[in-house]
């Protein structure tokens, strides 16, 4: 635990960072695609119920045992319980860092592009089928498909070579709050639209008809990945945590604000397909066709639509630097190499098996395995299976190795927190009702009984 040891500078700089991580293009593109395919109300009550239970107390533990340990997302579990395997933790983590980020960086590939587009003026209409052509034809083209996702992991690569307070924290902590006003601002143009109350509707009155286990599944793997946890960002992200910084207290202040984004992304996106004829199913291109729509008809709206794109590209890239810093810290810590190797080496494994996942618009797009293309499959297993794998094992390792007084002693910083109490509540969840749970759901979610 050598004091030269990379971290995060400020209280400010920590909330920040872990906000950054946390938001991204899990609340603007994937909580309304989700809500929008798996029966809008419904699913976000259930969403919001896996947060409080299941997300907010692994993101707490993942966060203490970063801290505790002061090292990355494999040695962190061996350093505080030695020679008992728990490090598989974090190389589970390594693969769902893999899976995740190859579909995300073809995503925020997407998002680059559409910074182009929307730029060229190309994407000016609220017309669902030329909107439509436009999304796909960018999907169908391999060349364009593979260059916007390697430009995405250069530009990650690059700034995660700066290292942990320079590179992460500066890029972060400037853009959050601009990203939070233009979303309230589309938010409001989007109530104002004729026919916006099927919207609302949609988002807030539920339809318990539409709830099967296999979406109470996806909501969980969706408040899994809405705040980073259950791979080893968090723990990666607590070993730069200050000592003094309250663990709690941020974790809920970042799910909160997360939270709030997301709403944000729906108030604005959900309005606006039913007021110009889309399908909340449409699934991954859900807001691809919808949010130029909201600014086509608006004064100014060329200008507010690169400008959402261009901050929804910053948002992505705070949450990839948050999953490639996993490998990053990893191989540089344990293999003792410079970060920039160690970030070449992680991004171009990434790009490989990424290109994969980039190209199922057009030459893999036939290589199927459970129904589902190289995107869709990646997607489904980090999310649905390994992220909630990682949790419960993360709560198995504090409810039953770290222990109960090991985790007190972190959460309330030696004694000088008075949290006890809440820190007691908190033990049972992870002991017991997380586990459980997200087993229940996993194994009745894929159909095991
Ligand atoms: N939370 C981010 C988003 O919603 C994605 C993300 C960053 C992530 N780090 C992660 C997801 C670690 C799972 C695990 O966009």
């Amino acid at each position: 635990m050598s004091s030269s040891r990379d971290g995060f500078s400020s209280a400010f700089g920590v909330l920040a960072a872990t906000l950054g991580s946390a938001v991204g293009l899990g609340n603007i593109w994937k909580f309304p695609y989700l809500t929008g395919s798996n029966g809008g109300a419904g699913f976000l009550l259930i969403y919001l119920l896996a947060t409080l239970l299941v997300g907010l107390p692994v993101m707490i533990a993942e966060i203490s045992i970063g801290r505790a340990a002061r090292g990355d997302a494999v040695s962190a579990f061996e350093r505080l319980r030695p020679g008992r395997g728990w490090g598989t933790i974090g190389v589970l983590g390594l693969l769902a860092a893999l899976l995740i980020m190859a579909f995300y960086s073809e995503v925020a590939g997407w998002v680059f592009a559409y910074v182009a587009k929307a730029a060229a003026g190309d994407l000016l209409s609220s017309d669902p089928k030329l909107l439509s052509a436009a999304f796909s034809t960018l999907v169908a083209d391999p060349a364009s498909a593979l260059m916007w996702q390697w430009i995405v992991l250069a530009l990650v690569g690059g700034i995660l070579s700066f290292g942990v307070s320079r590179g992460i924290e500066a890029v972060t902590k400037r853009l959050m709050p601009i990203l939070f006003l233009l979303l309230v601002l589309i938010c409001i143009r989007g109530l104002t639209l004729p026919g916006a109350s099927a919207g609302l509707a949609f988002l807030f009155s539920p339809d318990f008809s539409k709830i099967t286990p296999s979406v109470v599944l996806v909501a969980v793997g969706l408040a899994f990945f809405k705040l980073s946890i259950g791979m080893g960002t968090m723990v990666t992200y607590g070993s730069y945590f200050r000592a003094e910084q309250n663990i709690p207290m941020t974790a809920k202040r970042v799910m909160l604000a997360d939270l709030t984004v997301s709403m944000l992304a729906g108030i604005a996106i959900f309005p606006a397909v039913f007021a110009f004829g889309f399908k909340p199913e449409a699934g991954p291109s859900l807001v691809f066709i919808t949010i130029p729509a909201v600014f086509a008809g608006m004064p100014g709206g060329a200008f507010f639509m690169v400008a959402f794109f261009v901050l929804t590209a910053f948002a992505a890239l705070g949450a990839m630097l948050s999953i490639v810093e996993v490998p990053v810290a990893v191989i540089a810590e344990r293999f003792r190499i410079k970060r920039w190797k160690a970030a070449l080496i992680s991004v171009g494994v990434i790009g490989a098996v990424g290109s994969v996942a980039a190209l199922s618009g057009s030459l893999t797009a036939d290589w199927k395995l459970f129904g589902l293309n190289p995107f869709d499959l990646f997607d489904y297993v980090s999310s649905n299976i390994l992220l909630p794998v990682g949790g419960i094992l993360i709560a198995l390792f504090v409810g039953a190795s770290w222990g109960r007084a090991a985790w007190l002693r972190e959460l309330s910083n030696d004694g000088a927190l008075s949290n006890q109490a809440l820190a007691g509540v908190l033990f049972v969840l992870v002991r017991w009702v997380s586990p459980l749970l997200i087993a229940v759901v996993m194994l009745k979610g894929l159909g095991v009984f």
